[in-house]
């Protein structure tokens, strides 16, 4: 609300002034002069202008009091927004003019009528407590605004929620406090209901976050879905760019993968806006990348074993990785058929680990997708020894010797591995005896790499004939 201006605000009370000045003289130039033995009406005419002239005074001091309450408040929040920058909000300019034309007022009683505050009191003692219980909700306002008012839980511009109201605070007043909601509506709450609901405020320039909910199918890799709707929303008009948006996983619902992108705003206010655009931006990127939103559906799968185990690739796509397999390249294509239909295919997220040294192990792995980090404690620390792509295998060292894992093996992307078992092995070992051979080079080979991180027990030092008859003791091959 806009107060008006100085001017106007001065020149109507300084006319008034003028002329209640003007009609005390005049009246006092008229009053008639009592003769002695005056009449009864004689008296009565002088007693009604000498109300007439107490009036004009007391009218004429009004008028001039206005005008010197009104011109001190301009000069004192005049300096006041000097001193401190802003505005003084409204409130405390009423209040700072209420208590000068009290002030004034009493003093204008005293002068004219020759009446105190304290002669008043005992007479408005009663009017006091009825105006008191008349005014109960408008001084409780009054006096929650000023607690408003010297708190500043809010400023003008912020967003609140009052009960079941949001908005944009358009209006600090001495009732209620005005908010704009998102609906062009205006909702005025007393300052008394302020005072007693909880209020969530949002600032103006504070950094507000929002929370948009999505899911995917779950054939669709979380890792892949994080990346791409974190980055196409990123960019989005009125996401902070300072500050990255958060993608995540928040539960495994009933037909998907459920996730919350947590984004924050320049432009509180535009949050709706923002919301909209954030959520169409997740449809381009499903679209772009192929993911799949899920429907509250059930979905029968029908999958033969093969794919099942391959993570949806067919036995003949498995074999073809299999061949790619430096060891198994002397296998024929119906081995290689029948060890792609006997391996198992787990996914990895990032970071897990898929073998813990130490542990006993009767499998190796193949990776399918992906690359692992080959990693040993060396002095109490991590330390990665090698990176291994995909076609590349681990975990032949336990499966073929019985000894313990030697290091720990950890997905370093996403990553898909194929589970290849003691049993499906002895099989080829019969048929091959050449992979006993090719294997226990290998093992060698990395026994060596081991063993240049001094920390590092590598298991037993084997000669290779030494290694290899170890390997064919334990698959029982003599
Ligand atoms: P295993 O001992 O069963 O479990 C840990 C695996 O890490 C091990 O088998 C090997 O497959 C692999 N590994 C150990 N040392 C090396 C190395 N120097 N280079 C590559 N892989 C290794």
């Amino acid at each position: 609300m806009t107060r008006p201006p100085l001017k106007k605000k001065v020149a109507v009370p300084l006319v008034l002034a003028v002329l209640f000045g003007l009609a005390w003289y005049v009246l006092s130039r008229l009053m008639p002069e009592l003769p002695a033995g005056a009449t009864d009406q004689q008296r009565m005419t002088r007693a009604a202008n000498e109300w007439a002239v107490t009036v004009a005074q007391i009218a004429f001091w009004m008028s001039v009091a206005l005008v010197a309450v009104r011109a001190l408040n301009e000069l004192t929040f005049f300096i006041f927004r000097k001193r401190k920058g802003y505005d003084a909000p409204a409130l405390m300019r009423d209040l700072f003019s209420l208590v000068l034309f009290v002030t004034a007022g009493a003093a204008i009683l005293k002068y004219t009528l020759d009446l105190s505050f304290a002669a008043l009191l005992p007479g408005s003692a009663l009017l006091g407590i009825v105006l008191g219980l008349a005014l109960q909700d408008t001084l409780g306002n009054l006096f929650s605004g000023i607690s408003l008012h010297a708190d500043k839980p809010f400023q003008l511009g912020d967003v609140i929620t009052v009960g079941k109201h949001t908005g944009v605070v358009s209006s600090i007043t001495w009732r209620a406090v005005k908010i704009k909601t998102f609906s062009n509506h205006i909702v005025l709450v007393g300052n008394t209901s302020i005072a007693k609901e909880s209020i969530e405020v949002c600032p103006q320039n504070g950094q507000n976050a929002r929370i948009v909910f999505f899911s995917a199918a779950y054939t669709d890799s979380p890792v892949k879905v994080i990346h791409e709707v974190r980055e196409a929303v990123r960019e989005a008009e009125n996401v902070l760019r300072y500050i990255t948006p958060v993608v995540r996983v928040r539960g495994l619902g009933e037909s998907g993968v459920d996730y919350e992108v947590k984004y924050w705003l320049s432009d509180y206010t535009r949050y709706n806006d923002t919301d909209a655009l954030i959520r169409q931006r997740i449809w381009y990127a499903f679209r772009r990348n192929g993911f799949t939103f899920p429907f509250p559906t059930r979905t029968v799968l029908m999958e033969e074993v093969a794919a099942q185990n391959g993570g949806g690739r067919d036995a003949e796509t498995l074999a073809g990785l299999l061949s790619a397999v430096d060891i198994f390249s002397p296998l024929t294509p119906e081995e290689l058929n029948a060890l792609a239909l006997a391996s198992k295919n787990h996914v990895f997220a990032p970071g897990e680990t898929i073998i813990r040294a130490g542990d006993d192990g009767d499998s190796m792995f193949v990776v399918s997708r992906g690359g692992v980090d080959v990693r040993v404690d060396s002095n109490g620390a991590p330390r990665t020894i090698n990176r291994l792509g995909e076609g590349a295998f681990f975990g032949e060292m336990a499966l073929f010797t019985g000894e313990p894992r030697t290091a720990n093996v950890v997905a370093s992307e996403e990553t898909e591995v194929l589970e290849i078992g003691h049993d499906a092995m002895r099989g080829l070992f019969r048929t091959n005896p050449d992979l006993v051979e090719a294997l226990s080079h290998a093992i060698n080979e990395r026994r060596a790499g081991l063993l240049a991180n001094a920390s590092v027990s590598a298991g037993e030092e084997d000669t290779h004939d030494g290694l290899l008859s170890k390997i064919k003791r334990f698959f029982g091959l003599d």
